[in-house]
């Protein structure tokens, strides 16, 4: 992993929002950190890699590269300049991911077609749009709100850097010859920590950002909730575990699964998390062994101390029904990681594994409330009680309109940069996804 990934953590506080000149230099430097990490993580691969689509839901890597600078030009320079020539007039068809208030969008099941404009042209067009971009904020005559539609489209980019390797995963993965992303570190095998319990015995807890750093509008308004005495795992369920459930047969018992998850279990045969290699074995009720797992750094023996990883919410939730537990609400993980610190964290993109770890021992007795893997959550990705959209008429179609049909998941993974996520943080996906670093956390 590249020295400029590895940038050492300063806190995540970046949007304190100093006035005038401190706050120009912080963003410049931010913006200068943030562009450079996406250019890191593309360095490698080849323009073939870069046009990669295994599936709808996974873009070219191309068009993550050019669709994150299609963000600054459309809602930063157009907006700074009315007199703006665009780099190229059709990008901002090709580009533009799902705002409708910013006109047509190029199907997204058809990026993979996009041969053109190259992958040249694609970093022409990012360093092009990088200059200006430096050159407006240091110019120091652009407005406040200006500059905190940079600091989203910053935010937009770290989204899309860890969706840069979880595609390019899946691309990999559909490759017979699994290609290898990048040679990864492995961490020295270690026992996980006995799973804990860590109780809360209920009552009133506030969830939401606070005000004065930065947070997207679906993590607000924060507001009280009323819990129920709750128990939270201190850790995430691992892969031995996992393999426990699935040699009991646990993706052949219609009556663990919901309706949904059942029916596209028989249509998928799933029978293992995502990635994972196996054979047959008698001597499973599921006829079952793992044998090998995929990663970004190719394949590698299962480690049973790792975190499951890879898994629909509908395998996160008969896991739970399997062992007689249930998942996590979003109002009790965010409450037991809001009151645990960072202490503990999983492996973040910084960190350069791209692989869930092994959880650490703390004193607290909670790991991994922050990195290694997403945790799905039993909530519905719904707004929060008063949310209205802070962002403008376009931009405000960032969060709000996926408020239907998704469940939330909490936390962060290891493709996740570690200052773009906080306890209050939403994630959110169709239940049936599988190919983000999503994992497990029990509640009872
Ligand atoms: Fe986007």
């Amino acid at each position: 992993m590249s020295d400029i990934i590895n940038t050492p953590y300063t806190g995540g506080q970046s949007y304190r929002r100093p006035d005038t000149d401190e706050r120009r230099r912080l963003l410049i430097a931010r913006f200068a950190r943030i562009r450079a990490v996406t250019k890191a993580l593309a360095a490698g691969l080849t323009p073939e890699d870069c046009m990669l689509q295994s599936m709808p839901d996974a873009s070219p890597v191309k068009w993550h590269l050019a669709h994150t600078t299609w963000f600054f030009e459309v809602f930063v320079l157009e907006r700074a300049d009315p007199e703006y020539v665009p780099f190229d007039r059709q990008y901002r068809y090709l580009f533009n991911s799902y705002y409708n208030a910013i006109g047509e969008q190029y199907p997204r099941p058809q990026r993979g077609l996009l041969s053109r404009p190259s992958l040249a042209e694609v970093n022409s067009y990012r360093r092009s749009i990088d200059e200006q971009v430096l050159c407006g904020i240091s110019g120091g005559r652009w407005p406040a709100p200006l500059l905190d539609t940079i600091e989203i489209g910053l935010h937009h980019e770290q989204q899309h850097q860890e969706l840069i390797l979880t595609d390019i995963k899946h691309h990999f993965w559909k490759n017979p010859a699994l290609p290898v992303y990048r040679p990864l570190p492995v961490p020295p095998p270690r026992p996980a920590p006995a799973l804990r319990w860590l109780a809360f015995a209920g009552g009133r807890t506030s969830i939401g950002a606070a005000t004065g750093s930065f947070s997207y509008d679906n993590e607000r308004p924060r507001h009280d909730v009323l819990a129920s005495p709750f128990e939270l795992a201190s850790r995430l369920v691992t892969n031995g575990e996992y393999t426990e459930f699935i040699e009991d047969g646990g993706y052949e018992r219609p009556e663990l699964w919901l309706s949904d998850g059942w029916a596209l279990r028989q249509k998928k045969r799933w029978r293992t998390p995502l990635y994972w290699l196996y054979e047959s074995s008698a001597r499973a009720k599921s006829s079952f062994t793992t044998h090998k797992v995929f990663t970004l750094g190719g394949i590698r023996s299962p480690n049973a101390n790792e975190p499951v990883c890879h898994i629909s919410y509908f395998e996160a939730d008969a896991y739970a029904r399997w062992c007689k537990c249930r998942l996590p609400t979003e109002y009790e993980w965010e409450h037991m990681a809001a009151h645990s610190g960072r202490a503990g964290s999983g492996a973040f993109l910084e960190d350069g594994l791209l692989h869930p770890c092994v959880a650490k021992a703390t004193e607290s007795g909670v790991a991994q409330m922050l990195g290694d893997a997403w945790e799905w959550t039993c909530s519905a990705y719904l707004p929060y009680p008063g949310f209205r959209t802070s962002m403008d008429t376009a931009l405000g179609e960032y969060n709000g309109k996926f408020m239907i049909n998704q469940m939330v998941l909490r936390g962060g993974s290891c493709a996740t940069s570690r200052d773009h996520v906080r306890p209050s943080y939403r994630n959110f996906f169709l239940p049936h996804s599988r190919w983000q670093f999503s994992g497990i956390r029990l509640a009872r």
